[in-house]
């Protein structure tokens, strides 16, 4: 079954409980969290203080994407934070097995995100030690960006990797995702659709969801 996996950088901070709530009730499988800092990604958003208060609302998957330099110094404060999945950009480290090693031993699943301009076969080193590819459709930074098409072929080398050297391994798409292209995005082998506008945007983010469940 494909998981949906609502990004809170949409969501209204001033009602973010309400917020969460409606996406819980509506069936949410994760719940998106992206963590920017101002130098990998010309945004900022929040940090582990932020995240370990917003895991007293639910109890879905909390999905970390660290749009951040040097991620290996602060994985372990997202992880005491309580979030169940640590994405981190390929981008943003020369050490990624190592860090992707040590996602695992603090118990939590570990990705690696690759920006539009990085090759899926760079992962092909590393794809073992992998929990989650991440390919962005986008670039990272921003919520509501036009879906680069790209993507579609690179979801689909994912897909082979995937299947080849490490079939648990799950393919997650972030940007740009919608209604109009997430069945497509299925057919080439995402198990995560990540939305925040589409869901955030909608006037009812529970039904928003809801629909786009039923149009897969
Ligand atoms: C963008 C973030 C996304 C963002 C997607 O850098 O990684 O998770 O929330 O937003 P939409 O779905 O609006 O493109
Ligand atoms: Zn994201």
């Amino acid at each position: 079954m494909t998981l949906l996996a609502p990004s809170l950088l949409s969501a209204d901070f001033a009602q973010i409980a309400e917020q969460i709530g409606t996406v819980d009730a509506a069936g949410a499988d994760w719940l998106h969290l992206d963590v920017m800092d101002g130098r990998f990604v010309p945004n900022i958003t929040w940090g582990p203080k932020i995240i370990g208060d917003l895991r007293k609302l639910s109890k879905r998957v909390f999905d970390a994407h660290l749009m951040i330099v040097e991620p290996e110094r602060y994985v372990d404060d997202f992880r005491n934070a309580g979030c169940d999945r640590i994405t981190f950009h390929l981008e943003a480290t020369p050490h990624a097995q190592r860090l992707l090693t040590r996602i695992r031993e603090l118990g939590a699943k570990a990705g690696i995100a690759i920006c539009p301009q990085t090759p899926v076969a760079m992962l092909a080193d590393v794809i073992e030690d992998c929990d989650t590819v991440l390919v962005m459709s986008v670039n990272p930074g921003f919520g509501g960006q036009k879906f680069i098409e790209r993507a579609f072929e690179k979801v689909r080398q994912a897909r082979d990797l995937v299947d080849a050297r490490n079939p648990q391994c799950l393919i997650e798409v972030d940007g740009g995702v919608g209604e109009s292209n997430a069945r497509a995005l299925v057919d080439a082998g995402v198990d995560v659709l990540v939305m925040g506008s589409t869901i955030f945007g909608a006037r009812a983010p529970g039904a928003e969801l809801a629909r786009i469940r039923a149009l897969l």
